[in-house]
């Protein structure tokens, strides 16, 4: 028998619902408004009251009205044809939808259930199975989906049967699992998976030990992104956050690409449902859209459907992992979350933290990223979700709570800074302020020798040693004039402006630019360290400046060349008798 209650209580899209049995908490139930069901969350439970979040407007709705507990919490359904769809953070199909304007209690099917497929066992009878496990798998676009022993089945199991390769519906059979007992469990393509429970079918979480290739060079040459790392980007109103992570979700190397829009503004989501499906993936020749999956919820979608959505993603990037694939996750931003958290704490009328955000933000936060990681999965394969936020912190405070709890939880700190944004350095990611602490890791230290070079960390930190010690002198001379310091104190200043003109800056428009793949980055960076390592004795710091300004172009328009092709060998020639004119005859003043 389902619990039930009566609306007893309304504040906004908090309910307080007057109920006459058991409710757990998170659990989902139904608002009745009308004929109209409108789904909603148990948040709090105080005695025979439960407070619930309704993922709709609550407007009309009356004290009395009747509501039904489901008896599970908020669910995704996992199966194959997830990929290339466009959710909401309740896993409705916006395709199926009217438009991105949800009518109040509409639900549509998260997948097709009458979609056939190539089905080909993994598993045969007499073999053991548990939580995870890989029993067959179908061919989803490009991937290999593995039908998996259903998540929730704890403890062991031993396959009774197997269906033969063939094709089949996403719900039919195909394999029959017995407990120690014998009793019988069938399984389908399809299962079900609370979605703020982590999936916890592997092995172990090891420390992350190679990066993942975004292309974008601020980030894989001066702070790298690990596969099964986090990282992320808070940054100022229109810093460059949304098409940083635009470029990320095109280019990096990852099989499974989840992208959540959340709180954004309708017209940047239309963007990106148009763009993607047009975008080819260079490394595979498929469309970009066939690996990815977007959820999306608007500002203007229903407050409490936000918070789902993170964990939507989340749940959907832990299920692709299961499969032993590469995933990454993008949440743009997860500000707005947090304001969805604040939003239900207050109606709560729950004890405010910092800023009136629940006093809990900073462990809700850790929690949720630290779903992220590498993961050797029971078979040993290895499987791993990379997780990138943003953040939105108001008025550029990077003090403010999201950001703080955010820092602690992240490994990787992609700052955007305001002045590079203005100046139109873009990225505009702060090479001073932000940090990848994989970069600490003896693992991923080993891994850059082999992927790049050998001591390629430390020419990392040599970099960024040479744009710190730029900055200084650029202070230096900002303080007391052009004239009033030595020549040299202008060539670290400039020096520091080719790496940062060459290597961080990359313009995100351009076809060629905007993907810089590592052997690329590579190249560019020797090329770059190797003019730093030059003494050129500058007789007026006006020679220098202009020698560096003729340098820095050349340079640019060997970013916008196509790698190793004559004009970018021809660019390359340019810098060389630049560099050798300059060096061997240094011209005294
Ligand atoms: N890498 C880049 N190359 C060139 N232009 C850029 C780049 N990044 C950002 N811009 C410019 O800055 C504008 C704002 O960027 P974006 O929308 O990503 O900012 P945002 O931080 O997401 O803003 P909001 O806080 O409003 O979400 C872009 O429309 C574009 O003109
Ligand atoms: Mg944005």
């Amino acid at each position: 028998m389902k619990t039930t209650g009566q609306v007893a209580g309304i504040i906004s899209n908090i309910v307080i619902v007057k109920v006459d049995g058991p409710v757990g908490q998170n659990e989902i139930c139904s608002v009745y408004l009308g004929d109209t069901k409108m789904m909603a969350e148990v948040i709090k439970v105080t005695g025979d009251k439960a407070y619930v979040q309704v993922y709709d407007s609550t407007r009309g709705l009356k004290i009395g009205d009747r509501v039904e507990f489901e008896g599970h919490m908020l669910e995704v359904t996992l199966g194959p044809g997830i990929l290339s769809r466009n959710y909401d953070g309740l896993q409705n199909d916006l395709e199926k939808m009217d438009s991105l304007f949800i009518q109040r209690g509409s639900r549509t099917e998260p997948l097709d259930f009458d979609a056939t497929w190539e089905f080909t066992p993994l598993a045969k009878a007499g073999d053991p199975a548990s939580a995870g496990s890989w029993l067959g798998e179908v061919t989803e676009k490009w991937i290999k989906h593995k039908i998996m022993t259903p998540f929730a089945m704890n403890g062991q199991y031993t396959v009774k049967s197997i269906v033969p390769a063939g094709t089949y519906k996403t719900t039919d059979t195909v394999a029959v699992l017995t407990d120690t007992d014998g009793k019988e469990y069938p399984v389908t393509m399809v299962q079900r998976w609370p979605v703020k429970q982590a999936i916890k079918a592997y092995q172990e979480k090891p420390r992350p030990t190679r990066i993942m290739e975004t292309g974008v060079r601020a980030i894989d040459t001066f702070n790298p992104i690990a596969e099964g790392g986090t990282g992320f980007i808070p940054g100022p109103f229109g810093a460059g956050k949304t098409v940083l992570q635009h470029a990320i979700s095109k280019q990096a190397d990852a099989d499974v690409i989840i992208f959540i829009a959340c709180g954004e503004r309708a017209n940047e989501v239309v963007e990106i449902f148009t763009e993607f499906p047009r975008l080819d993936d260079p490394r595979t020749g498929h469309k970009l859209m066939e690996r990815t999956t977007i959820i999306c919820n608007t500002s203007n979608m229903p407050v409490a459907a936000r918070e789902a959505s993170v964990y939507t993603g989340m749940t959907i990037g832990e299920y692709y992992r299961a499969m032993g694939l590469k995933v990454l996750i993008l949440a743009d931003s997860t500000s707005r979350w947090a304001q969805a958290l604040r939003e239900m704490s207050n109606r709560l009328e729950e004890l405010p933290g910092q800023d009136a955000f629940p006093m809990d933000l900073p462990a809700i936060i850790s929690n949720f990223y630290a779903r992220a990681g590498l993961v050797h999965l029971n078979n040993g394969a290895t499987g791993s979700v990379t997780f990138i936020g943003t953040v939105s912190p108001a008025g550029g405070n990077l003090k403010e709570p999201v950001t703080e709890s955010t820092k602690k939880a992240a490994r990787c700190f992609y700052a955007l800074s305001q002045g590079r944004a203005d100046s139109k350095r873009y990225p505009a990611i702060d090479p001073l302020d932000s940090y990848s602490k994989y970069l600490e890791y003896p693992e991923i230290v080993e891994y850059l020798d082999g992927r790049i070079e050998k001591g390629w960390v430390d020419l990392v930190y040599k970099g960024k040693t040479l744009v710190q010690r730029g900055k200084e002198a650029y202070e230096q001379i900002n303080i007391l004039g052009d004239d009033g310091v030595p020549a040299e104190y202008h060539e670290r200043y400039w020096k520091s402006e080719l790496i940062d003109f060459v290597i961080l800056q990359q313009d995100a428009f351009d076809a060629t630019d905007a993907n810089c793949p590592i052997e690329r980055q590579q190249y560019m960076y020797n090329l770059v360290l190797d003019i730093c390592d030059k003494s050129f004795r500058f007789g007026e710091f006006t020679q220098c400046t202009e020698f560096f300004k003729q340098l820095i172009n050349i340079f640019k328009q060997m970013n916008y060349s196509e790698f190793k092709s004559d004009k970018f060998e021809d660019y390359r020639r340019q810098i060389d008798q630049l560099v050798e004119g300059q060096v061997s005859t240094p011209k005294e003043a």
